[in-house]
């Protein structure tokens, strides 16, 4: 079954092809990074207004690079959970009406439970169960997944999300916005050992994690070494963050799985998933358990929406008309609820 898939609850407008959840036909996807950057992050009503003017075009060349005619699509698939809710809700509406026109179900879905699902894209034989990591610009969680469309959350940020931190450090660096990528390179010419930084678990039960505390004092060090007229090395700060966050990230992963059956799968997702020593110490601490999709599936995509669309589609969770877009949602929520005793599109 092909599903068409749309994905626009942040700064991407992107639309896939995807053949039964596991085969990109196409993917298409359109950054409005460029415009946000000029106001040092992402402004929502201009994120909404682009993603209106791009989802025409953007359907019309996904259709066209997999070669298929509107009439070979199963069903459309749309994020509808978290998000920015005004660019959320334009992505909703259109897949509404495409819903409509092309007589096919709907199928909602939410961001995160995507972004693990980029995984099944790269890897075709992984399936439940596993551990997912999912470390975003707005999302820092281990989750356990228990079937396509059953989680459990086992650990969480408690405040930022690690790309949220590192975008603020990058920010302070002059490094433009969003950093995390920049982050890491600069990060590649300076000492991870330079700086001690506060530690990012949180005490007690669970995995938790915080990383409010570790911005704070590397905003700290960088002021303090201004005022005192001798700035610091910005690769060695860089890299000593990263480091610390990583860490942090891994080591609460080894944490979540002792708590698991042995030998579970560890799935690495979300945009942060392309940073390069993140990937390398996940695998370091895993080995062939670690389950890394490459870079170009970790970042915002619709094709992840397509893999997801398609276990819940199989699940049965098709939505109607009345489908809403919801800023909040947790991964492990009802997502059920979405879909029940309404009227079907299609
Ligand atoms: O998943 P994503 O594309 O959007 C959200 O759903 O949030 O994640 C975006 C985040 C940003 O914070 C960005 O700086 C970060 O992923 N990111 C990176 C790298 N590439 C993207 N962070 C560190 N290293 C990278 N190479
Ligand atoms: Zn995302």
């Amino acid at each position: 079954m092909n599903i068409l898939a749309i994905e626009t609850s942040c700064d991407e407008t992107a639309v896939a092809v995807v053949r039964d959840g596991r085969e990109v036909l196409s993917s298409v996807i359109l950054s409005q990074a460029e415009t946000h950057a000029l106001y040092g992050g992402v402004v929502p009503e201009i994120a909404a207004r682009s993603h209106l003017e791009s989802m025409s075009p953007l359907t019309r060349k996904a259709l066209a690079d997999a070669s298929l005619s509107a009439d070979a699509i199963g069903a459309v698939a749309v994020t509808a959970a978290p998000g920015l809710i005004g660019a959320l809700l334009v992505g909703v509406n259109y897949a509404k009406g495409l819903a409509m026109a092309l007589k096919t179900p709907l199928v909602p879905v939410h961001h995160l439970r995507a972004h693990i699902a980029a995984a099944y894209l790269e890897f075709p034989k992984l399936a439940p169960p596993f551990i997912a990591v999912i470390v975003s610009g707005g999302h820092t969680q281990i989750v356990l997944v228990s079937g396509y469309t059953e989680f459990r959350v086992l650990g969480s940020t408690r405040d930022d999300a690690a790309g949220e931190a590192l975008d603020k450090i990058a920010r302070v660096l002059g490094l433009g916005y969003p950093g995390g990528a920049a982050l890491s390179k600069l990060a590649e010419r300076g000492d991870s050992g330079a700086f001690a930084l506060p530690d990012c678990r949180v005490e007690g039960k669970g995995a938790d994690m915080s990383f409010s505390g570790i911005k704070t004092a590397a905003i700290n060090l960088l002021h303090k070494a201004e005022q005192g007229g001798k700035p610091l090395e910005s690769a060695d700060l860089a890299a000593s963050f990263e480091k610390a966050v990583t860490d942090a990230i891994v080591s609460r992963t080894a944490d979540a799985a002792s708590g698991q059956a042995s030998g579970l799968p560890v799935v690495l997702c979300g945009g942060v998933a392309a940073n390069k020593r993140l990937r390398q110490t996940l695998r370091a601490r895993f080995g062939e358990r670690a389950y890394i999709p490459p870079p170009h599936l970790c970042g915002d995509n619709a094709a992840m929406v397509g893999a997801q669309g398609y276990f819940e589609y199989m699940a049965g969770n098709l939505a109607g008309w009345d489908l809403n877009g919801f800023a909040n949602f947790p991964v492990d929520g009802e997502w059920e609820a979405l879909c029940k005793g309404r009227e079907r599109i299609g």
